[in-house]
């Protein structure tokens, strides 16, 4: 029997939650349903530390918070989303703080902020350094407001229900009880974050294996610029524990083995305007862009000036000189971590850190309201691509635009909710009896199959950081392209070890395994057919940008033969494509 709503959003982070709060708002008499395959304080906006960019002091204007994020991006942002996205963050970082979030504040009762990763100025507001465990907390508490909103907690989407052209919801596996069943709605809105996963190291939880992507892609939705991946370039080494950037925006320094600030040699010394005088940071340099930090680590490396450990080459971030005081009260989160997971005490040592897979620039191709060209889908957060973050996401900005977003997504998908009717029951009633018997061939009750989901899905991270990790080459990506088409083949072939329905988290190891394996293709696939150098994709063998050819984005659709591209112009408003210079 389907479960019926009119909006069903499947992803309880931040986006979901934000999307599931405006629909309530614009549209209170819908019922929406709020789909998460972990309980929503669990999701991965939880881990979120350093802050959310909104132009907010009289020094900073948006037409500045633009020109740095379209730099950022190497011009490969759409510049009409990114308007509309700086001029809507300042009003949602204030109904956040209405909402519960205690924003972080200067002596005098202002809002604080902090210069973050390629922003000109400080415009990075914060929550100390656990920005999104307060964000996620005040959506959260905001959301059970609502009791329109229902939840379906732990509950994995396994499709996209596609009849008579349109969207009309999802199969969802309730993982308690192995129960396959519809969640029929008008509208759907992902918001099911990325898919860092795909990759070794990462600081993305084991929840993000961009299953909303996929189950888009499935439905005939392209995947807009997904060679665009982005390393951080401080995680733990070891575990992909992200150091924050705002250890460096706070004044901590990068250092090779041999104690040199090597980025200096790397043309990342810009001024920085900040209000401080005391400010340890007056020039960018650890507070260059992502992709040129985690690019200079690689040159370092070659130049054999890394520090080796059990993990590999690192480097280290050294904020003793911020004194006891300064590193509790502004990166409490940063000294716990480090304490914990490293075992030294970073008031005292410095910390060894190497670049980390962090952000998925690309995702499910949409518009500024979320809506995809399927009719009734929506998508919003780091799932959607927008796109303003392009080439490359500057820090801080991915907070802000899951708000922004998501908000425009929810009232879009109400709109679209109330003005569509006629779901047509009979025919997902049949795509769900299809939905079981899938899972069950394919999974539950087979038992030959030899190959591994853990081997697979190791073999399927190797492949990518190999072949499209900081620095790529056709043949590395080739080498990557022809692995996953094999371990694509090899999928077939495995079987699982446990054939219960409650709480079989080997199932859902392998139907993430399943998402990931089309959303590594689509990332290979798309950057040997970018043969340019742009952002955080930087091949080696066409080392420049090359505008004449590739100032647009790439869309990845799932075609008969594996995946199928195509192009679609950039949005270019006020900004015209320069020279992307963070030196002086
Ligand atoms: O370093 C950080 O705190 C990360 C922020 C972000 O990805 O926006």
């Amino acid at each position: 029997m389907a479960l019926r709503h009119d909006v069903v959003i499947v992803g309880g982070g931040g986006a979901g939650l934000r999307a599931a709060i405006a629909v309530a708002e614009a549209a209170p008499s819908l019922s929406v349903a709020l789909v998460s395959k972990v309980y929503p304080m669990r999701s991965h906006t939880v881990s979120a530390e350093g802050g959310a960019a909104a132009v907010i002091k009289s020094n900073d204007t948006l037409d500045e918070h633009c020109s740095d994020t379209i730099l950022g991006s190497d011009w490969l942002a759409d510049q009409d989303a990114v308007e509309l996205f700086v001029r809507e963050a300042p009003a949602e970082m204030v109904q956040l703080e209405h909402w519960g979030c205690p924003w972080s504040r200067e002596p005098d009762g202002h809002i604080a902020v902090r210069p973050f990763g390629g922003m000109k100025t400080e415009r990075t507001w914060f929550a100390a350094d656990k920005t999104g465990f307060h964000m996620l907390h005040a959506l959260f508490q905001t959301s059970l407001r609502h009791p329109q909103i229902t939840r379906y907690d732990e509950w994995f989407a396994t499709k996209i229900l596609v009849e008579n052209g349109r969207c009309q919801g999802i199969t969802g596996l309730e993982l308690r009880s192995g129960r396959i069943d519809v969640l029929a709605a008008k509208a759907v809105i992902v918001c099911t974050g990325g898919c860092g996963r795909v990759y070794p190291f990462t600081t993305n939880g084991s929840i993000k294996t961009g299953d909303g992507m996929a189950l888009s892609y499935r439905a005939g939705v392209p995947l807009k610029d997904m060679e665009f991946v982005q390393y951080h370039p401080t995680g733990l080494p070891g575990t992909g524990i992200l150091i924050t950037e705002a250890a460096r925006s706070e004044g901590g320094v990068l250092v090779n083995k041999d104690g040199y600030r090597y980025l200096q040699d790397y043309d990342l010394g810009q001024p920085l305007d900040v209000h401080d005088p005391h400010h340890p940071m007056k020039k960018a340099m650890e507070l260059g862009p992502r992709d040129r930090l985690s690019q200079a680590f690689v040159k370092e490396r070659e130049k054999g000036r890394t520090l080796q450990g059990p993990y590999g080459d690192f480097v280290y971030l050294d904020i003793r000189h911020l004194g006891p005081e300064r590193i509790s009260r502004k990166l409490p989160f940063v000294h716990e971590l480090v304490t914990r997971y490293v075992g030294i005490d970073p008031v005292h040592e410095p910390i060894p850190v190497r670049p980390v897979v962090h952000y998925m620039m690309g995702g499910i191709d949409t518009d500024a309201d979320g809506a995809t060209v399927l009719p009734g889908l929506f998508a919003a957060g780091e799932t959607a691509c927008v796109s303003i973050n392009g080439a490359n996401r500057l820090g801080s900005n991915s907070l802000p635009e899951l708000l922004v977003f998501g908000a425009r997504a929810g009232r879009a998908a109400a709109r679209f909710a109330q003005e569509h009717a006629g779901l047509d029951l009979p025919a997902l009633e049949k795509q769900v009896a299809e939905e079981r018997e899938r899972i069950a061939r394919d999974f539950l009750d087979k038992r030959a199959g030899k190959e591994r989901i853990a081997s697979l899905r190791r073999e399927m991270n190797e492949a990518l950081e190999s072949g499209a990790g900081i620095f790529r080459t056709h043949s590395s990506l080739r080498a990557a392209c022809d692995k996953l088409a094999e371990l694509r083949e090899r999928f077939c072939h495995t079987s699982l070890d446990d054939h219960s329905l409650s709480f079989n988290t080997q199932l859902t190891a392998a139907l993430e395994l399943d998402f990931m394996l089309d959303l590594a293709q689509t990332i290979a696939h798309s950057a040997i057919e970018r043969t340019e150098s742009r952002g955080s994709h930087q091949r080696t063998d066409y080392p420049n940008r090359d505008d004449e050819r590739f100032l647009k984005h790439s869309l990845a659709f799932s075609g008969a033969a594996g995946v199928r591209l195509a192009y679609k112009p950039v949005v270019i408003t006020r900004w015209p494509p320069g020279k992307r210079v963070y030196g002086t």
